[in-house]
């Protein structure tokens, strides 16, 4: 098979596409190949196999160009090392655009352009801007190949970078190119460059890119244009692009969820088996909660995705969920042996790619949180010199580890179904200094389907600008919502409507960085939120006792097991008050927020909002 494979090196900048030598019989998708190659006249153009010997000669050409560093092989084998440049590290949200038709469609949430004109734009960008450089084109599904109806994507990129990454994070390849054929089957275009062509004879750099990026998607042909970034979201175009921002408007047009989740299996000690998804914003605390090890006795967690679910209401009326992914793109920063000892048992199994952390002396990586005690010395992320005392994080605050998912030794057997599994409960979750409780049980799903809407967060340094501020974050969706946010929330209501009621999910919202007077964390969190999980479950069984405050249902002191934790009842109480003065102020930003979406807010939670207000009056 391999043999199909050859990159046709011939190709000029006149005979673009070279399509009679491009392996596969897939029309639209050679004709869309070609028409890209002529646009972005590259050297040459390679349709990826996904084989293990291409993903060798890509990583040693990434090294020898200076783009990877090889980590030593007996503590990191077939793992790399990136470096960015510092002006890409980050989602650029300012840049990234929903170029639907029609203005309305892409709400007031997101950027927008009026296509032509964006069309127009791009072409300008994209032409001539793989000069010098090799044009890949990846075949991808997003979720199983043996889905009902798979979900497609090609990735054309100038960037091999991408390409590895892509590998790790997707399915891709001579399978995926095979069952397009078979299916003839349409597939999302998704067109990379880091807009850096070069000149003949010009020296490339290690991180190419471009000050003018822009992350661009249109909805009516389901079409996605990267252009200036090598950055993770920004790039490896099946994640954020396609599985949330594309999949949101194919998953309204087709009755299902494309959201910003984690999935987990849970098994309480009589060994049954719960399913739990919960959506938290980026670097709020997803994969280390997908990876949790539990500190209570006789639970048990497996995964099945710590950043995005796809869900769909199964024959008996049930959400049923998957997870599209085939790799962890992880925030590196605070991922230790104490906090998140899966995580580093599957990254050290190698086959990984690191970007902007720091390299140790002896050809390893270390980022902040990694281990109690920082090494005496490293090279940061930028290539200086660092010690403990330089007052400078050694890693980037937004640096990630890159790695198969099935690497977790903890993965769920479940994550290879098709067809899911059935969720039990939603969780939805920010980063909140004050106001949230650590949990909260929701009175019924529309009154879930508020706490989501109306979910806050403060900013991470998951996308470009400023850190630690509080802003409204949709079910985690702000940044990721296809399509209008009125209709976003209409579709989850209108389509539970549609559902089994006696089998929908429990929706609870959570807060794991409540903060105390004294500042420090209110809950101590990661392996111990299994205690808060454990609370969830006992209240969808109906065993565990909770307190009602007017935001919904809070547990007691004594209802929370704190085992073996040296919290007492009285830290859980601290943890989970509803304060009616901070409720004040959180009333009113909610308002301001609502009274945003016009009139695309659905009745159902605007009464949700009056509801509220008037269990604070009377409280
Ligand atoms: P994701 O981007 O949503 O997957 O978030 P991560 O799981 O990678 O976590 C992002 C950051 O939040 C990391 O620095 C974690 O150490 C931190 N974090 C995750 N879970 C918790 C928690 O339960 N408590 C606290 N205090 N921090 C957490
Ligand atoms: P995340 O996604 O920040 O939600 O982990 C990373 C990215 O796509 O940049
Ligand atoms: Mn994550």
């Amino acid at each position: 098979e391999s043999g199909d494979n050859v990159a046709p090196s011939h190709l000029d900048s006149n005979t673009p596409g070279a399509s009679k030598d491009a392996p596969t019989t897939h029309q639209a998708l050679l004709a869309w190949v070609q028409q890209v190659a002529e646009l972005t006249q590259p050297d040459r153009v390679y349709w990826v196999d996904g084989s293990e010997a291409e993903n060798k000669r890509l990583t040693d050409e990434l090294v020898d160009a200076g783009t990877l560093v090889r980590l030593n092989p007996e503590a990191f084998p077939n793992s790399f090392a990136a470096f960015s440049d510092p002006k890409d590290v980050a989602r650029v949200e300012e840049q990234t655009f929903i170029c639907s038709e029609e203005k309305h469609d892409a709400g007031f949430t997101n950027n927008w352009m009026d296509p032509s004109e964006m069309r127009e734009k791009l072409n300008g960008l994209f032409s001539g801007s793989m000069r010098g450089r090799t044009m890949y084109v990846i075949p991808f599904v997003m979720g199983h190949l043996e889905a009902e109806d798979p979900k497609f994507g090609v990735e054309i990129t100038d960037s091999a970078y991408v390409v590895a990454s892509m590998r790790i994070m997707a399915r891709i390849g001579t399978d995926v190119l095979r069952k397009m054929e078979e299916l003839d089957a349409f597939f999302v275009p998704a067109l990379h460059s880091v807009g850096a062509p070069l000149a003949e004879g010009e020296q490339d750099v290690a991180w190419p890119c471009s000050d003018d990026k822009w992350i661009v998607h249109f909805p009516e042909d389901r079409s996605i244009w990267s252009y200036g970034s090598g950055y993770g979201g920004n790039a490896l175009l099946g994640k954020k692009c396609y599985a949330l921002r594309i999949a949101s408007i194919m998953a309204r047009d087709e009755g299902w969820l494309a959201e910003h989740m984690l999935i987990l299996k849970l098994t309480s000690p009589e060994k049954k088996d719960y399913f739990v998804a919960a959506a938290f914003p980026s670097a709020c605390g997803k994969t280390n909660l997908a990876l949790l090890d539990p500190t209570i006795e006789g639970w048990k967690v497996e995964t099945l995705g710590d950043d995005i679910t796809w869900m769909r209401f199964g024959h008996n009326g049930e959400l049923r969920a998957t997870n599209p992914e085939a790799g962890l793109f992880g925030v590196a920063p605070g991922t230790g042996w104490s906090t998140n000892p899966n995580a580093m048992r599957a990254i050290a199994k190698g086959n990984s790619i690191f970007t902007n952390v720091a390299l140790t002396d002896d050809g390893g990586v270390w980022w902040e949180g990694m281990t109690d005690e920082a090494p005496a010395h490293l090279t940061d992320w930028l290539g200086n010199e660092w010690t403990p005392e330089s007052g400078r994080p050694a890693a980037h605050p937004n640096s990630r580890f890159c790695t198969p998912i099935d690497q977790i030794d903890m993965l769920a057997e479940e994550y290879h179904s098709p067809d899911g599994v059935p969720v039990s409960a939603i969780l939805f979750g920010g980063r909140r200094k004050t106001t949230v409780p650590l949990v909260t049980q929701s009175r019924d799903w529309t009154n879930g389907i508020f706490m989501g809407s109306t979910l806050s967060s403060e900013t991470t340094a998951a996308a470009a600008g400023q850190v630690g501020v509080v802003r409204r974050d949709p079910m985690a969706m702000l940044p990721f919502m296809g399509y209008d946010a009125g209709d976003y929330l209409r579709h989850w209501i209108t389509l539970s409507g549609k559902a089994n009621q006696e089998t929908l999910p429990k929706i609870f919202l959570v807060n794991w960085f409540r903060r105390t007077a004294d500042g420090g964390f209110a809950w101590p969190g990661f392996g111990d939120n299994s205690r808060v999980l454990k609370w969830v479950i006992e209240r969808i069984e109906g065993t565990a006792d909770a307190v009602e405050t007017p935001i919904g249902f809070v547990p007691t002191g004594e209802s929370l097991d704190l085992t073996g934790m040296d919290m007492t009842a009285a830290d859980v109480e601290a943890a989970v008050h509803v304060d009616p003065e901070e409720w004040k102020k959180e009333l009113a930003g909610i308002e301001e927020w609502y009274a945003r979406f016009g009139e695309s807010l659905p009745e159902d939670l605007v009464a949700e909002l009056q509801t509220l207000k008037e269990r604070f009056a009377a409280a």
